[in-house]
């Protein structure tokens, strides 16, 4: 019994070397998820906490939430030496916060596409901060490059533009299949999206938010390697803003 312990705790030991000690955690995920907001999902549920940026109403087109870098699957003890399941690094980096001179050319496209709609953090730049901070670190990409990589993605896949190609517009009643909205996706992009939804004012479930694997450069649309959380059902509102 002893030395089946020791055994156990030898092999066990090895396994955990190579799991801890020589992957840090920005070398080991295996994609980018790609987040995309659509406005008129956020402020309708959260009527409270929808603020326009100078008080001008942005237009109606999805914004990006953020670029995360995400794991093949989801383990134990991954990066951290405790036993929580991690499914993707986050900040691998504290000392290299958001520096704004590195991506001052980058500002105004930004402030377009990767706003934000919340009253109580106002403040775009803490956005972009925080998503730096906790996913932007782990990403093997410098700051400009970061940026510029979400940027860039939101720019070739108009997601607005390839909903409404596909019939699916924001609107006020109307009412669509999930697979359309996700087969449009596939089809424009070459990858299948995980779609997630929220709740409007009158209960009604709507789409909140599109993710998408990325290749780890940020670019390429790849095949996820695990299923992303999912929260819709067959069919779902998509409003108007
Ligand atoms: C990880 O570390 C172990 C033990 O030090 C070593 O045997 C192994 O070759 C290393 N693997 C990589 C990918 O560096
Ligand atoms: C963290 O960021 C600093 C500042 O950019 C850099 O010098 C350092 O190499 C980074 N550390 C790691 C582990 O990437
Ligand atoms: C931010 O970046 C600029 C331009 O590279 C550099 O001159 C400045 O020292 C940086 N600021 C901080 C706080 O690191
Ligand atoms: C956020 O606040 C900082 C500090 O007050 C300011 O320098 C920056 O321009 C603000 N960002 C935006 C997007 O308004
Ligand atoms: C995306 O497509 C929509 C709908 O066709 C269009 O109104 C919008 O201007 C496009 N956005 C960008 C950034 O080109
Ligand atoms: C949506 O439905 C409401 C109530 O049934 C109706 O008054 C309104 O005209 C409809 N709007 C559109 C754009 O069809």
């Amino acid at each position: 019994m002893k030395l089946l312990y020791w055994y156990l705790a030898a092999v066990l030991d090895i396994v955990f070397s190579c799991g801890l000690h020589n992957h840090t955690a920005s070398d080991t995920f295996s994609s980018v998820v790609a987040s995309l907001q659509w406005p008129g999902s956020y402020c309708d549920t959260r009527a409270d906490r929808c603020c326009y940026p100078g008080n001008q109403k942005p237009a109606a087109d999805f914004t990006i939430h953020g670029l995360w870098p995400n794991y093949a699957d989801c383990r134990r003890g991954l990066v951290t030496p405790d036993a929580t399941t991690r499914c993707w690094p986050d900040y691998c980096n504290a000392t290299d916060p958001l520096n704004t001179s590195l991506i001052k050319d980058l500002e105004g496209d930004l402030l377009r596409n990767w706003g934000t709609l919340s009253c109580r953090h106002r403040n775009a730049t803490a956005f972009w901060s925080h998503e730096w901070r906790r996913h932007g670190t782990c990403s093997g990409m410098d700051q400009h490059a970061y940026f510029r990589a979400a940027l860039d993605f939101k720019a070739r896949f108009n997601l607005t533009h390839i909903l409404a190609d596909a019939g699916v517009a924001p609107s006020t009643n109307q009412t669509y299949l999930l697979s359309s909205i996700e087969d449009a996706v596939t089809k424009a992009t070459g990858s299948a999206p995980s779609v997630e939804c929220n709740r409007n004012g009158r209960d009604e479930m709507q789409l909140y938010q599109v993710f998408q694997c990325v290749g780890r450069d940020g670019k390429s649309p790849v095949h996820c390697p695990r299923r992303l959380e999912s929260r819709c059902p067959d069919k779902v509102k998509f409003p108007a803003f």
